[in-house]
């Protein structure tokens, strides 16, 4: 199964100010603030949706195919992903503007300030699937991730207007979204990936009722923070999917793009929906135990050792023979 990712690529620069921003502010002199803060620590993380994504199918041996828009600046992330199977000659490189990126510094009380650089992402609405499909052979199915709004509503209308099989994944891009743009996100995509707070919106937001959804949709899938995931489809009971135990909680950042690779990739490998929500929730459950969105490895042995212990043997032994 060839499968295209389309988000966002970016980097997240975070940085840590020892003291509180609210004791540098002069409160009657705010009209003329201008404040450098000296920081102790400066970490760089590999981001964006689509990077995320195509990280955990390229750990769990896919090859996944990025299709984003990055600055001259992405070199190194570019040889990252690749070292970890993705695809990336369908990165579309800006000759003018830098990857995407996101500066935050959080103080002593966790107050932050921070900018987002939109950057070479808002090209992405420059990319045509046609030619990425020509070039690796045909698509069966593009996940629609959180990008530049415009790029996310010219791929779902590319994706419809040839046939090719499409998931959505508004997610925070459904903020700045209106009902009728949400309306030609999901109209007639294969799968709708939300997270419960995004599955209300999208229904206040389009004024269509859970049931008009998923009349829509073929398969509406709604992770549900440490109660797992649901998958509903339309005429059959609901799929529920709790959370593997994990280990330490370290940083939640990344957990729902965790959860798609893995779920894509169970897809892939002609697994039913409850064992691909299954491989979804297993990765995710690594992503929190590590700090960042892209640092934790996949060890076989202690992948299906854990696997079999949430999840039983049986399920265990349907992914022993896919995963790498
Ligand atoms: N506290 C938790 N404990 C265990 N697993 C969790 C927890 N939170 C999330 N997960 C796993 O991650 C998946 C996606 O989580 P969630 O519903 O929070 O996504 P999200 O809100 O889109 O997250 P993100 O912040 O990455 O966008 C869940 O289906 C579950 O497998
Ligand atoms: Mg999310």
């Amino acid at each position: 199964m060839r499968i295209a990712v389309t988000g966002s690529i970016a980097t997240d620069h975070l940085m840590s100010f020892p003291g509180r921003f609210a004791d540098q502010l002069v409160a009657d002199q705010l009209h003329t603030v201008s404040l450098s803060f000296l920081v102790d620590t400066l970490d760089v993380r590999r981001g964006g949706v689509g990077p995320n994504i195509c990280f955990g199918m390229g750990v769990l041996g896919l090859r996944p195919i990025l299709v984003g828009a990055a600055g001259e600046d992405f070199a190194d992330y570019r040889a990252w992903l690749d070292r970890h199977g993705v695809d990336t000659a369908s990165v579309r490189i800006s000759e003018v503007q830098h990857t995407a990126r996101f500066v935050c510094t959080t103080d002593a009380d966790h107050n932050q300030i921070a900018s987002f650089y939109t950057g070479a992402m808002s090209e992405a609405r420059q990319i045509e699937l046609q030619p990425v499909a020509e070039r690796v052979g045909g698509l069966d199915l593009v996940l629609i991730s959180a990008d530049d709004p415009e790029a996310m509503v010219r791929h779902t209308e590319e994706c419809r207007s040839r046939g090719i099989a499409f998931a959505a994944d508004p997610s925070q891009q459904l903020a700045r979204m209106d009902g009728e743009d949400i309306r030609l996100l999901i109209g007639g995509a294969e799968y709708l990936f939300t997270n419960e707070y995004e599955a209300a919106l999208i229904e206040t937001k389009t004024g269509w009722t859970a049931d008009q959804i998923l009349a829509k949709v073929g398969t509406r899938v709604t992770t549900l923070g440490a109660q797992g995931v649901r998958i509903d489809r339309e005429g059959e009971e609901p799929v529920v999917v709790g959370c593997p135990e994990e280990d330490q909680k370290a940083d939640p950042t990344g957990v729902g793009d965790a959860f798609r690779a893995g779920f894509l990739s169970g897809l892939s490998w002609n697994l039913s929906l409850e064992r691909a929500a299954q491989v979804g929730c297993m990765l995710a459950t690594l992503v929190i135990e590590t700090v960042g969105t892209q640092e934790y490895e996949l060890r076989r042995g202690h992948f299906m050792e854990r696997f079999a212990k949430a999840y039983g043997h049986d399920a265990a032994g349907e992914i022993a023979a896919h995963l790498p």
